[in-house]
């Protein structure tokens, strides 16, 4: 049977770099209490006056993984579009890549799971090969969220973890038993929904949106940050026991855990819960903030570029977001 089998990555970060000591100046925080609750110390943002959405983020990391692949678009059979942060309420943004690829007509989707839509989505390109769908499927996961986040002391909870980026991988159908996703779980808990939400445009009021809303901050990110912690440092141990009894691995086989990377001391606390020494889970938040459906693509690709994972690799991909939604991915690459 054909499996999804990883040709090519590659990663974008837009130039401008944003420290602790930059958001100082415009909220009452400081780089010492970034640092020490989530690790961070700075992260890449997206000009500040505007004009480049995620499929400009995506368009660049996706030209590297197609070069690595050795694909030109025209290989491409679909394009799938992680996001949370899409360049317009709609189209999706794999539509407006699609174009930006020069491509006609090739079908594009998005998917919107927030953090956990790299897991979320490799689970749906092995499902696309596995059932001769689709062949060569192009997964770009891109994020700008410093353009909508408060930037101000009103906001600072969430406004300090978020960074723009993007990650793309180009998967291919190989027929093959013993490599490619050994084993998945993905979970939703919609019950959770309103503790990680954005609740405005809102099509269920009428209109979507007020002036006065907007004054509110209605519009940005609302977080319980304490339950979302919790819960992921809860959920993230669970799932990935569950994966690896799934594949009948033990962490002996796993050369490399690679979370979403949303704040330093989850990562930790997991690699904790889990009795993993400190070199086999990878970290790169405090580079990059929180980029979201980003984190995981932008990861596994610096992990290739420092050899920690190559031929024969065995790697634990997984994440908890919005949604809640949570899960785990074992992949094992190629000899
Ligand atoms: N700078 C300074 N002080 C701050 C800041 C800041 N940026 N943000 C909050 N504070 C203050 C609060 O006002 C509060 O002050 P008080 O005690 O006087 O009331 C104090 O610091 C503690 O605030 P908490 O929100 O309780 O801080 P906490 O230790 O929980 O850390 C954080 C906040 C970093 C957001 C943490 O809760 C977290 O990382 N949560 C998980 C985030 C996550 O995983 N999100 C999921 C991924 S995102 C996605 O899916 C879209």
């Amino acid at each position: 049977m054909k499996k999804a089998i990883i040709k090519g990555t590659g990663r974008y970060l837009p130039p401008r770099v944003v420290t602790n000591h930059d958001l100082e100046q415009w909220m009452d925080t400081s780089d010492e209490w970034i640092r020490q609750r989530t690790g961070i110390e700075k992260r890449h943002w997206v000009p500040e006056d505007g004009g480049v959405g995620p499929s400009d983020l995506g368009f660049e990391a996706a030209k590297i993984a197609l070069e690595r692949a050795g694909w030109t678009p025209e290989d491409i059979d679909l394009i799938i579009f992680g996001t949370m942060s899409p360049d317009i309420y709609f189209p999706g943004s794999g539509c407006l890549l699609q174009h930006k690829l020069g491509l006609a007509t090739t079908p594009a989707l998005d998917i919107r799971q927030q953090c956990t839509s790299f897991v979320y989505g490799l689970e749906m390109t092995d499902a696309f090969i596995r059932s001769g769908y689709y062949n060569r499927i192009l997964f770009v996961c891109a994020e700008v969220q410093s353009t909508a986040i408060d930037i101000s002391t009103r906001g600072r909870d969430v406004s300090v973890i978020f960074g723009d980026g993007a990650g793309a991988v180009c998967l291919e159908g190989v027929e093959t038993e013993d490599v490619g996703i050994l084993a998945t779980n993905l979970h939703a808990q919609g019950e959770l929904a309103n503790i990680l939400t954005v609740e405005l445009p809102s099509p269920k009021l009428n209109p979507w949106i007020t002036a006065e809303m907007i004054s509110q901050g209605r519009h940005y990110p609302h977080m319980d940050g304490k339950l979302v912690f919790k819960t992921a440092v809860r959920r993230l141990p669970q799932v990935a026991k569950s994966t690896m009894k799934k594949a009948g691995l033990s962490i002996d086989d796993i050369d490399l855990f690679i979370p979403h990377q949303a704040n330093l001391r989850i990562n930790q606390a997991f690699a904790k819960a889990m009795n993993l020494p400190e070199e086999k889970v990878f970290h790169n938040i405090q580079r990059y903030g929180n980029t979201t459906a980003a984190s995981i693509p932008i990861a596994l690709d610096e992990a290739i570029e420092k050899n920690l994972i190559g031929n024969g690799s065995t790697v634990v991909f997984l994440a908890l977001g919005a949604g809640l939604t949570w899960g785990a991915v074992i992949y094992r690459f190629e000899q």
